[in-house]
């Protein structure tokens, strides 16, 4: 009999049917994502960590996965929505596939001239009822965490818009950054970010954008000979978990990892700057990729080349949402 009742303990485990996460002692959650750990990505999760289990005197354990150690980028929005992992940071750039398409306004070339603006939309009405859109996806968003502005790098070197004829560019999965190379007549291809730096080295694809952080943390800059400082475009994060998970929680645990969420986010976001300029200082410093300076003009002719993008976005976001998004973005109210 006890036999018994241990194998079929050990079936129910084996089919998850030990009962919801949360009812477990201590409640796991499995924070999964791409980056390396010494990122703005990776040093919030590690903060959420430190802070969520101290908040929570151990009931709660957050095991954190860097790296695409547990699940690369696709596989992990699937993983998040079965429930094998809990908790996710994915780029804006990766909602579509799930499809909601309204994160990718944040891809939109030159729409934010800097970090003080994107805080404004993500902190004003705009950032909450996007947050909101995920409920229909078994998903509850969180927060916005940052890393910063994006780069091009590639072996050949990229000053004019002509320059980017032909190049092919690994993108994340999105329509607004697939129609922004396409914009450059450059040849865009979706890749998940795990793979990116096999792809250059090998030549799969000749170029990418990215922040310094991921750039210096990926080694990028070892199998790219320029790097082109255009700041062009923005990359960060939404903060989600599974809805089900979340709802199921303790009031009270989930009031501690609220507060623990909420100054892991803080503390992010105003270290990310800082993680990407001494990422800079680091690949100047190593010498391996020659980085590229554009000057006002240039910039200009790159703003001016990319500005199509906004008419193609039009059709598959709407322009109330991009109307809304830079209205925000220029009110002075927060
Ligand atoms: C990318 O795929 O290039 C980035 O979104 C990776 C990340 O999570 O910063």
């Amino acid at each position: 009999m006890r036999t018994f009742a241990i194998a079929a303990s050990i079936a129910a485990l084996a089919l998850g049917l030990a009962g919801p996460a949360s009812a477990q002692s201590p409640i796991i959650i499995k924070f999964s994502h791409v980056v390396a750990t010494e990122t703005p990505k990776g040093k919030a999760a590690e903060k959420f960590k430190e802070l969520a289990e101290k908040y929570t005197a151990g009931k709660v354990k957050v095991e954190v996965y860097p790296n695409s150690t547990l699940y690369k980028d696709k596989e992990e929005l699937e993983a998040l929505q079965l429930g094998s992992v809990q908790m996710l940071a994915p780029s804006n750039s990766k909602f579509g596939p799930l499809g909601i398409r309204e994160f990718e306004v944040f891809d939109l070339p030159y729409i934010l001239p800097d970090l003080k603006t994107l805080r404004k939309v993500t902190e004003g009405p705009l950032g909450a009822r996007l947050l909101k859109l995920l409920d229909a996806k078994g998903i509850t968003g969180l927060a916005y965490w940052d890393n910063g502005f994006k780069q091009m790098s590639a072996n050949k070197k990229l000053v004019t818009p002509a320059d980017y004829q032909g190049v092919k560019f690994r993108i994340q999965s999105s329509r607004v950054l697939q129609a922004q190379f396409k914009a450059l007549s450059s040849l865009p291809q979706v890749m998940a970010f795990s793979e990116v730096y096999q792809a250059l080295q090998t030549g799969v694809v000749d170029g990418q954008e990215n922040t310094w952080s991921n750039i210096y943390t990926q080694k990028m800059h070892e199998v790219q000979k320029y790097i082109t400082e255009t700041n062009h475009g923005y990359i960060g994060y939404v903060v989600i978990v599974n809805k089900k998970f979340w709802d199921d929680l303790p009031a009270d645990i989930r009031d501690q990892l609220t507060k623990a969420m909420k100054e892991a986010t803080d503390y992010g976001n105003t270290q990310s700057q800082k993680e990407n300029d001494d990422a800079l200082a680091e690949i100047k410093k190593s010498g391996k990729s020659e980085i590229v300076k554009l000057t006002a003009e240039q910039s200009e002719a790159m703003r001016k080349a990319m500005e199509p993008v906004y008419k193609d976005a039009a059709g598959r976001i709407g322009q109330p949402l991009i109307d809304e998004f830079l209205k925000e973005a220029k009110s002075t109210t927060n």
